[in-house]
């Protein structure tokens, strides 16, 4: 498949991201760099109030860096009987420099006797290149168990599962979480605009119309 660039830069950090990136980006035969091939990665603080304003930073910021189309992404875990927190703060919930362990247990905490346990991960993937900035939308649909089960994934995966499953995201198979994850689901919306930029039908510019894709929103 035609490529509109071959090299992409991942303006991420977190190696778990750039494995899960890495997997759902190999049909693409793009050449992946990221943070991990520099010898001092610059952080950039995630400040922003929305998941699209830190996505969009991030990818700013590497593509001014490098040059290369950047792509980053920005998730939050949306919990609904807690007004959709922790959402862009998931990464510290339970405070600064904490760890996945932390931010679970504050969350089984906060849900302690509650029985609407619904819950949703959202990512927004900004990709930054020379031609402008878009931005895509994954959604993936779940609920907060009431104890951690599994070993695989990252972060909150213990704890969520997604609807139509009966494992958490830490039970499933890596692939068959990309497939149906929020990550996976925005990214499976990027490689859908990138076939049609490929047959050079550009997606509408983020400045003309906003996030030109949306998947998974159920
Ligand atoms: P980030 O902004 O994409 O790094 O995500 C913020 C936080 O959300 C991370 O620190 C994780 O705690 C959580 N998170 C993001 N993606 C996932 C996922 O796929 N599974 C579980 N937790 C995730």
């Amino acid at each position: 498949m035609a490529m509109p660039f071959s090299t992409l830069f991942l303006a991420s950090g977190n190696p778990h991201k750039i494995e899960e990136l890495t997997d759902l980006l190999a049909p693409f035969s793009l050449e992946l760099r990221s943070t991990k091939d520099l010898s001092d990665p610059h952080e950039v603080e995630e400040d922003q109030p929305t998941l699209e304003g830190n996505a969009l930073k991030k990818a700013r910021f590497w593509f001014d860096a490098t040059g290369i189309p950047a792509l980053a992404d920005d998730t939050g875990l949306e919990v609904h009987s807690l007004d959709g927190a922790p959402g862009v703060y998931s990464a510290r919930y339970a405070g600064e420099n904490v760890t996945y362990q932390d931010n679970v247990d504050k969350l089984l905490r906060e849900l302690k006797g509650k029985t609407d346990r619904r819950a949703r991960f959202r990512t927004v993937l900004a990709l930054v290149t020379a031609d402008g900035e878009y931005t895509w939308e994954g959604v993936c649909d779940g609920v907060i168990t009431e104890h951690p089960a599994g070993g695989g994934g990252f972060g909150y995966d213990p704890v969520f599962r997604p609807d139509g499953y009966e494992e958490t995201f830490a039970e499933l198979s890596s692939a068959e979480k990309n497939r149906i994850s929020h990550r996976g689901r925005a990214l499976q919306a990027f490689a859908a605009d990138l076939e049609q930029w490929s047959e050079s039908h550009q997606p509408e510019k983020k400045e003309d119309q906003g996030t030109p894709g949306t998947s998974g929103t159920s």
